[in-house]
């Protein structure tokens, strides 16, 4: 059985208190922290940028997952990658070309993500899907948390595993936005390998996280 990995979402943490925050995810076993990065253009929803990535970095020591939500993205990456971005997950329609945001990723030394929003088909990354590491599905339309979870995108979930196994590919695929308690286990026989989770890891059951995580795991 292959390992879950949790990639909470520090948009449903405190933010008077992000870095005690990320210790405390740290210490209650997520495997990264994922950043959302918004830009109120390229989603209607405005959150945080390099300097804060590099402040909370010196917080933890797991690899920060930042999902880029900003357009244009190119001329940025290198900012976040200096800030300490370990992934650097980006959308198709953000860049002019992909290719070259995807080859600046790798030059830089960092995982490369691609992410669909729901409406965006697997075929749009169909030619890229061997030379990137992640690819991130948008299971609620990208810019807030506590949104409800769009069972269709499972379809493409199941259709990239597919994609991976018959053709040896390596990436992981990773799922963001309205993940609970309820859904999980679906999203994990989809296919799934990483699990976003804003809400549920910082709200359900008083808010123990450790107990979250845990049971997002659990299969
Ligand atoms: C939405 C973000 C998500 C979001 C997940 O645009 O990309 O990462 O914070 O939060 P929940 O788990 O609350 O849907
Ligand atoms: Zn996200």
């Amino acid at each position: 059985m292959k390992k879950i990995q949790i990639s909470p979402s520090i948009l449903s943490a405190d933010f008077s208190q992000l870095g005690n925050e990320i210790k405390k995810l740290e210490k209650a076993g997520a495997d990264m922290i994922h950043v959302d990065v918004m830009d109120g253009h390229f989603v209607p929803n405005l959150t945080i940028g390099p300097p804060v990535i590099k402040a909370l970095k010196k917080n933890s020591s797991l690899p920060f997952d930042v999902h880029l939500m900003i357009s244009p993205v190119h001329k940025y990456i290198e900012s976040y990658s200096i800030a300490g971005a370990d992934i650097i997950t980006i959308h198709p329609e953000a860049t002019d070309n992909l290719l070259v945001s995807i080859n600046k990723i790798k030059e830089l030394k960092k995982k490369v993500g691609i992410s669909l929003n729901p409406e965006t088909e697997v075929e749009v990354i169909e030619k890229f899907l061997n030379q990137i590491d992640l690819v991130l599905i948008m299971s609620v339309n990208p810019g807030f948390g506590g949104q409800k979870f769009m069972p269709k995108v499972l379809e493409k979930v199941k259709k990239l595993d597919k994609i991976r196994k018959d053709l040896k590919f390596h990436f992981d695929i990773e799922i963001d936005g309205g993940i609970d308690l309820n859904n999980y286990k679906l999203a994990i026989e989809a296919g799934v390998d990483i699990l976003v989770s804003g809400t549920t890891i910082f709200k359900s059951n008083n808010g123990d996280i450790k107990k979250n995580i845990d049971l997002l795991r659990s299969i």
